[in-house]
């Protein structure tokens, strides 16, 4: 069965699936997309996914490509021809074809909309979630509206490959001041000295997740304290827990850092409570 993805009111095979060379999402970066994970034939946190998306959109003013009913159809639609009941679905809105200037096109165009969806197997993540991953520290180098979800994500990309030539495979972003903002493509959460759940509040320094968003409302189901604040490298290091949070992985713990083992090495009680509880706490949305 070819795999199958939505583009500008088409659906078509993914190895066919093209945009213009001047689509502006090619061209500038110009363009916000979301990810949501699909778990037993459910969409995880669709609304929370869709209100961020519109307030990305008009964060950068590019208007919504479809009512969000319509779009809902679309996410549906592709996840079904693709026979997705465990994996994710992306979805991609650019502010369109025009010739290049940066300035907008005037008169406005129409917004392009990719959609795709793919498999995964849960077995991949539970093999991560039973060792955990390691990470790598990174100068977080990147612009002051990270919170706008936009598809320019080179800094990411470069943290990443840093990480991973590095032997790991999250790199940890690190400001100016030595605190942590977040992962290169998840949220950070450490369990400090005191048993409290921390991670960074959400200015414009982190990308709001969804995952970290819901993760309150478990830690809340499950009685933990969170607090939202900032927190330096040394203070991770010595935390008794470190997970990353974000919709294709949940609730990852993280083993070592900069080749320094976190706690005992060993995946922390708390990042496996938290998702086992997650998916019953989440809103779910049948396809
Ligand atoms: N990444 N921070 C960054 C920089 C991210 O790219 C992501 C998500 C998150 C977590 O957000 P959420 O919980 O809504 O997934 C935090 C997606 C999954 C990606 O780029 O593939």
């Amino acid at each position: 069965m070819p795999r199958i993805a939505y583009v500008n009111g088409r659906y078509v095979r993914h190895a066919d699936a093209a945009v213009h060379i001047l689509d502006r999402g090619f061209v500038f970066a110009d363009a916000v997309y979301e990810v949501c994970q699909v778990q037993q034939g459910y969409i995880v946190d669709l609304s929370r996914h869709l209100d961020r998306l519109d307030r990305s959109l008009a964060e950068i003013r590019i208007r919504p490509p479809m009512p969000r009913a319509a779009l809902i159809g679309i996410l549906r639609q592709v996840l079904r021809r693709n026979l997705v009941t465990n994996g994710l679905v992306y979805l991609q809105v650019t502010r369109g074809v025009a010739k290049r200037d940066h300035v907008f096109p005037s008169p406005e165009v129409r917004p392009t909309l990719v959609v795709t969806a793919k498999s995964l197997a849960p077995v991949v993540n539970a093999a991560r979630y039973a060792s955990g991953v390691r990470a790598a520290t990174v100068a977080d180098n990147r612009w002051g509206r990270v919170d706008i979800k936009t598809v320019g994500l080179l800094p990411n990309v470069l943290a990443r490959q840093q990480a991973k030539e590095a032997g790991a495979q999250e790199a940890i972003f690190v400001d100016a001041e030595g605190n942590v903002t977040e992962g290169g493509a998840t949220n950070l959460w450490i369990v400090d000295r005191a048993g409290t759940l921390v991670t960074r509040p959400a200015d414009h320094g982190i990308l709001n997740g969804i995952t970290r968003t819901t993760l309150m409302d478990v830690a809340a189901a499950l009685g933990l304290a969170v607090e939202e604040r900032r927190f330096s490298v040394a203070e991770m290091l010595e935390a008794r827990e470190v997970f990353v949070t974000g919709a294709t992985t949940i609730c990852l713990p993280v083993v070592s850092i900069d080749g320094h083992t976190i706690a005992n090495g060993h995946p922390g009680m708390t990042a496996q409570k938290i998702r086992e509880a997650f998916f019953a706490v989440a809103e779910k949305t049948a396809i």
